[in-house]
């Protein structure tokens, strides 16, 4: 049985970057069906007592994989995922998403010193890392993820998924960070704007996540 999470802040705490309407829907409707859809589908099955990561790991092993034993389905064939999978995934990316947003409080706060040096040893500036984020977001066709992993030796990168794709199929990596361009994601406030949805994020981006 899998629990929807509980939002880290109020509904209206991420405006005016998304706005309480957005949330509403965003949390309460579409998150909120993905966990109902996963605990009717693992109901009674080998599955209900596993945890989420697990499920995503299991439910797609009938993807091809390359040599590393990355899942490519998940990433490059969206549409193949089993309604189990692709509902475990939506949980497990939507988890991830609401704890990459935080509050702007106070104005302007931005982040840790340790997320500050992090992105600079790596990108060599903040802009730089929103330049991969926004190019990376705005080229994905269709629904989907724009994530920050970082690979086994701590080094980030930027990159997309389609549909329900999520890194997790990768053992070599860990995702730290995920922004959601679905449209569902910005659709109330910025209608099919994508870049200007993500151009009114990076305030209540919780950078920290990389630290
Ligand atoms: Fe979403």
């Amino acid at each position: 049985m899998t629990e929807l999470m509980k939002l880290p802040y109020a509904q209206d705490a991420l405006e005016p970057a998304i706005s309480k309407e957005t949330i509403s829907y965003h949390y309460g409707k579409h998150h909120r069906g993905y966990v109902d859809n996963l605990n009717k589908l693992v109901e009674g099955t080998a599955y209900a007592d596993m945890k989420l990561e697990d499920i995503i790991r299991e439910a797609g092993q009938d993807f091809p994989r390359d040599g590393r034993g990355t899942a490519l389905g998940t990433q490059y064939c969206p549409g193949n995922g089993s309604p189990l999978f692709v509902n475990a995934a939506q949980v497990y990316n939507h988890n991830l998403y609401w704890e990459s947003l935080r509050p702007d409080e106070p104005v302007g706060s931005g982040m840790s010193e340790a997320a500050s040096s992090y992105i600079n040893e790596y990108w060599g500036s903040i802009d730089r890392l929103k330049s991969a984020v926004t190019r990376t977001a705005t080229k994905l066709f269709g629904s989907g993820w724009v994530w920050i992993c970082k690979h086994e030796d701590n080094s980030p990168f930027v990159r997309a998924t389609h549909d329900a794709g999520t890194p997790l199929d990768d053992p070599l990596v860990t995702p730290l960070l995920v922004i959601d361009v679905w449209e569902h994601a910005y659709y109330l406030q910025y209608k099919n704007d994508r870049a200007k949805y993500i151009e009114q994020i990076w305030p209540v981006i919780n950078w920290d996540k990389l630290a």
